[in-house]
C-alpha cells in the first residue's frame, strides 16, 4: 500500500475504534435482529426464540416499531419488504401507499400554479391511503407460520401496558410538541400536562393499543373496510381531505420480483418501483465496478469524485426517468445496460470541470423513516424499510385511532422542476394521480455471496437512504472494513441539487476538502443523517453479526 494510502486508512481505523467505542457489534450463531429500538429487537429475538421464522419476526417487529418507534414505525404509512427465503426465492412485497382516488395532479398548486405552503406535508391532503397493515398481514399469511395474535401480542402490550421514551423519542417528542398542540387528539397521548415526555417516562398508548387489538382479532378487513377506515374518512371529511371508502376497499399490496445486479462477484438484491433505492443503488455499484475504489483510497479526492459522479447521474434518472410502474414506463433494462453504464463511465473519466445544477444551497428540515434487518435459524432474510415519511407524518391522528398518519403524497412531484422537503427536484413522470404510488428512495438490501445471504441493510432518510446504503456496501466490499465500523464511519451525500456535497464530520480529512473545492465541489457539513441496522454472515464460520447504527442509540442488534 502507498505510503499516503496507509496515512488514509490509519486516519480511518483510528476514527471508526473510536466511535464504534459507544456500541458493540453482536453476534449470533443462529439468529439476529436489528432495528432502531432495542424494545422492537427483543421482539424480533423473542418471537424467533419461540419458533416463528424471520418473516413472523419481521411482522411482529413491524407492529412493535409502530408502538415504540412513534416517529417513524407505522400502521399509518408504508413500505417495502424485501424476503431472500432459504429455498432460494427473492421476493419482494410492495406496501407502498396510494394517492386517493381524488387525487388530481394539480392539486398541490394554487389558481397562479404556485405550490401551497405545507399541503404536501401537514394535515389530510398529504395522506396517501396507508399500506402497512395490509402489507404485514399478507407478509404473515404468505410466508410467516404463526397467527396474526401470536406475532402482534407484544405491540398490543407495549401499547397498552406502556414503554420508556428513548432519548431519540425524547428530543424528537420535544421539538414536534408545538405541532402536537395544535391537534387535540394528538396532544392527549403525546404531552403530559401539556408538555413533552421525557426520556425514562412510561408512555402509554391506550387507543393505539386497541386499534392493534382490532387488527390482532378481526384481521386487514377492519383496517381497510371496517371502523379504522370510517374513522380516518370521516375525520378526513371533516379536515379538507381527499380520502374515502373506496380508497381504503380498492387498495392493495403487490408482490414483485427484486432488483439485481452484482458487483465484484456479490449479488445484490434490493426493491423495484415504485422505490427507486434498486435501480439507483445497481446504477451506481456498475458504474463503480469500472474504477479501482480500493486503489483510489478511501474517502480521497480521487474516489470522492468518482463516487459522488455516479451518485449525480443516478439521481438524474431517478428524478426524470422511474415512478410508479403502473402508470409509466421504467427504463430499468436499459439504466443498467452495459452501454449505459459505460456511457456513464466515460462521461465521468473525462470529467475535467465539475457541472454545477445551479445555485441552490440551502437545505430543508429533517425527514425520517425507519428500516431493520432480520435474519433466522433456517436461512431466510428479510429487509424491511417502512415510514410516515416526515417524523410523525402529517402529525395528525384520525379520531382516537391512536397512530399517525403519513405524508407521502410529498413524495410526488407537486410542481416539476420544484424541490420537495428531501430537496430532491422531480420531473412530471412522478407526478400525482388517481391511485398512483409515488416514488420513493426506500432501499432494503440482501447482498449474496455464493448465493448464500451475506449482508441484510438498509436506512432511513429520504434520498439519503440511497447513498448510505451504497456507502456501506462500498465500505466492506472495498475497503475492508467491519460491519459495525462500515455503518458509523461518516458518511457523504450527493443528489445533483442542492448543489453541494453534503458531508457528516470527520467525512473527508482536510486534504480530501481541499481537494475536491479545488475540483470545483462545494462541500457542506449538515447533521441530518441517516441509520443503517445491518447484519453481516461470515461466509465460512457463518458467524452473525449485527450492527446498529451510533447514529440511533437507542437501537440494538441482538443475536442468539
Ligand atoms: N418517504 C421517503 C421515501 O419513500 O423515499
Amino acid at each position: 500500500m502507498k505510503k499516503s494510502l496507509f496515512l488514509y486508512y490509519t486516519f480511518f481505523l483510528l476514527f471508526a475504534s473510536a466511535i464504534t467505542h459507544a456500541q458493540q457489534i453482536a453476534t449470533g450463531k443462529h439468529a439476529m435482529v436489528v432495528t432502531e429500538q432495542r424494545v422492537a429487537s427483543q421482539v424480533g429475538i423473542d418471537i424467533l426464540r419461540a419458533g416463528g421464522n424471520a418473516v413472523d419476526a419481521a411482522v411482529a417487529v413491524g407492529y412493535a416499531l409502530a408502538v415504540v418507534n412513534p416517529c417513524c414505525g407505522n400502521i399509518g404509512g408504508g413500505g417495502f419488504m424485501l424476503i431472500h427465503l432459504a429455498n432460494g426465492k427473492n421476493t419482494v412485497i410492495n406496501f407502498r401507499e396510494k394517492a386517493p382516488l381524488k387525487a388530481k395532479q394539480n392539486m398541490f398548486l394554487d389558481k397562479n400554479g404556485n405550490l401551497i405552503p405545507d399541503a404536501t406535508t401537514i394535515g389530510y391532503l398529504a395522506v396517501g391511503v396507508p399500506g402497512t397493515v395490509m402489507g404485514l398481514n399478507q407478509a404473515l399469511q404468505k410466508y410467516g407460520t404463526m397467527t396474526r395474535k401470536q406475532v402482534m401480542a407484544p405491540a398490543i402490550k407495549l401499547a397498552k401496558e406502556g414503554y420508556r421514551v428513548t432519548s431519540f423519542d425524547a428530543k424528537w417528542f420535544s421539538f414536534y410538541a408545538p405541532a402536537f398542540r395544535k391537534q387535540a387528539n394528538v396532544a392527549e397521548i403525546f404531552l403530559h400536562d401539556g408538555k413533552p415526555w421525557q426520556a425514562g417516562d412510561l408512555f402509554i398508548q391506550k387507543d393505539l393499543g386497541n386499534t392493534l387489538s382490532l387488527i390482532a382479532e378481526k384481521g386487514t378487513e377492519v383496517f381497510y373496510k371496517g371502523n379504522i377506515a370510517k374513522k380516518i374518512v370521516a375525520a378526513s371529511e371533516k379536515n379538507g381531505g381527499i380520502l374515502s371508502m373506496k380508497d381504503f376497499a380498492n387498495y392493495s399490496v403487490e408482490e414483485m420480483p427484486p432488483i439485481q445486479c452484482s458487483y465484484h462477484g456479490y449479488t445484490i438484491y434490493s426493491v423495484p418501483p415504485p422505490s427507486s433505492g434498486g435501480i439507483a443503488i445497481c446504477e451506481m455499484l456498475s458504474v463503480l465496478q469500472h474504477f479501482n475504489l480500493r486503489q483510489s483510497g478511501f474517502h480521497t479526492a480521487a474516489s470522492v469524485h468518482d463516487i459522488v459522479e455516479s451518485m449525480r447521474y443516478a439521481f438524474n434518472d431517478r428524478n426524470t426517468r422511474l415512478a410508479d410502474p403502473d402508470f409509466v414506463h421504467n427504463p430499468i433494462t436499459q439504466l443498467l445496460s452495459p452501454s449505459y453504464i459505460n456511457s456513464i463511465v466515460t462521461k465521468i473519466r473525462n470529467t475535467k470541470t465539475i457541472p454545477h445544477a445551479g445555485k441552490r444551497l440551502h437545505e430543508h428540515e429533517q425527514t425520517d423513516t425507519t428500516h431493520y434487518s432480520i435474519m433466522d435459524k433456517h436461512g431466510n432474510a428479510v429487509s424491511v424499510t417502512y415510514t410516515i415519511n416526515g417524523f410523525f407524518g402529517a402529525k395528525i391522528i384520525a379520531d382516537h385511532t391512536g397512530f399517525f398518519l403519513n405524508d407521502t403524497m410529498d413524495d410526488f412531484t407537486a410542481k416539476p422542476g420544484t424541490e420537495n422537503k428531501f430537496d430532491l427536484v422531480q420531473q412530471a413522470i412522478n407526478d400525482v394521480a388517481s391511485h398512483k404510488r409515488p416514488l420513493s428512495s426506500m432501499s432494503p438490501t440482501i447482498v449474496m455471496k455464493n448465493n448464500q445471504p451475506y449482508m441484510i441493510l438498509g436506512s432511513p432518510g429520504g434520498p439519503r437512504i440511497i447513498t448510505s446504503v451504497l456507502l456501506t456496501l462500498l465500505n466492506v466490499i472495498d475497503y475492508d472494513f467491519n460491519i459495525l465500523q462500515a455503518i458509523n464511519l461518516p458518511r457523504f451525500h450527493f443528489q445533483g441539487s442542492p448543489d453541494f456535497i453534503e458531508i457528516e464530520p470527520g467525512a473527508f480529512t482536510d486534504v480530501t476538502t481541499l481537494q475536491l473545492k479545488r475540483m470545483g465541489y462545494n462541500i457542506k457539513q449538515i447533521h441530518k443523517w441517516s441509520a443503517v441496522e445491518a447484519i453481516l454472515i461470515d461466509p465460512q464460520s457463518k458467524i452473525l453479526y449485527g450492527a446498529n447504527d451510533n447514529r440511533r442509540p437507542d437501537g440494538a442488534a441482538i443475536g442468539y
